[in-house]
């Protein structure tokens, strides 16, 4: 029997993405969604159960546990991918605009991993948290985003290492611009305020174009979900963008925070030792991503429900 993996968030974008591709490959999944509609159009899915879930409730997050409970096949990996994104000037936004959306980006994924972390510790599984290149990257018009984000990031980096002692793998998928219904989940969402850009302007249009169709489909993101879920040496993160350039100016970033931080540092690396701490750390990586037998991962498979691995 196969130890089932679940999705939150997965009735479109990345989510929906995630869940068609590890059906498709005879995976078992937990699919989670907001409505009635929803649930019936996943349910068509081989091998995927939708079960209704807002990350913002305890009482959704319990009933979800019960869920996979009542399957008695344990779970193999958690996908924390339910998200909203926001635009707008920070100055522009309430306290209440950040609460709203760490509920679900940030809070929810806590929420979810805590109501199943000992099925993930039972079977030596993986978490995978759904970050963005805005997990690196800031910016005037969506700052309550990359905040989110850029928590995620630290939620992510601690979790893994708190879990990897015991034997659970935990990442963050990190991707660009994809084809989704985030724009126009946003829009609904928030009420029409004044522009602090042109899009958020433009975005309450009617007719506006919100559908993100200049990017492309989010396969490639699912494709990044799948290995963290099951090759041998995942990874500790996937940065997936639609092209060079958005990687670049996400890895611009990293590399700019560096020489920010050396910059005005009490004990500050000359050009040298910062080239020298790089190839220190590209071997340290390497050594955290391929544990060998001491760490690696067996497999999602077991031989009878709760048994492990
Ligand atoms: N698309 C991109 O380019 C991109 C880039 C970087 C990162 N991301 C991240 O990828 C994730 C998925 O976003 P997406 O772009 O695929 O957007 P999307 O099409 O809007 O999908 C978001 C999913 O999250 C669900 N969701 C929203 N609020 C929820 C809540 N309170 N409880 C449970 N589920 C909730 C939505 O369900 P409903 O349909 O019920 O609202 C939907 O299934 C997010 O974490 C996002 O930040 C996306």
């Amino acid at each position: 029997m196969q130890r089932p993996v679940l999705v939150t968030g997965s009735s479109s974008g990345i989510g929906l993405a995630t869940v068609a591709l590890l059906a498709e490959r005879g995976v078992s999944v937990f699919a989670t969604v907001r409505s009635a509609a929803d649930a019936e159009r996943l349910a068509a899915l081989q091998g995927v159960e939708p079960v209704l879930c807002d990350v913002r409730s305890d009482d959704d997050v319990a009933r979800l546990r019960v869920a996979i409970d009542e399957r008695g096949a344990g779970l193999w990996g958690l996908v924390n991918n339910a998200g909203v994104g926001q635009v707008g000037h920070l100055t522009g936004e309430s306290q209440q605009d950040m609460r709203d959306v760490f509920d679900i980006n940030v809070f929810g994924a806590h929420r979810v991993t805590n109501a199943v972390v000992d099925l993930l510790l039972e079977s030596g599984g993986r978490i995978v948290n759904m970050s963005s290149i805005s997990g690196t990257l800031s910016s005037a018009q969506m700052g309550i985003y990359s905040m989110s984000k850029h928590a995620l990031e630290a939620y992510t980096d601690s979790l893994w290492a708190q879990l990897r002692e015991p034997g659970v793998h935990v990442c963050a998928v990190v991707p660009g611009n994809f084809q989704s219904l985030i724009a126009t989940n946003f829009v609904q969402r928030v009420p029409k305020r004044d522009g602090a850009s042109e899009w958020l302007r433009n975005a309450y249009e009617p007719g506006a174009d919100l559908s993100r169709s200049q990017f492309p489909p989010a396969d490639a993101v699912a494709e990044a979900c799948h290995h963290a879920l099951f090759d041998p040496n995942p990874h500790r993160r996937y940065l997936v963008t639609p092209d060079a350039d958005e990687a670049l100016t996400t890895l611009r970033q990293a590399a700019m925070e560096l020489l920010q931080l050396n910059r005005a540092a009490s004990h500050p690396r000359s050009h040298e030792e910062l080239h020298a701490l790089l190839d220190e750390m590209t071997t340290l990586m390497h050594e955290q991503e391929e544990p060998g037998d001491t760490g690696a991962v067996v497999g999602p498979t077991v031989d009878a429900p709760g048994a492990s691995k």
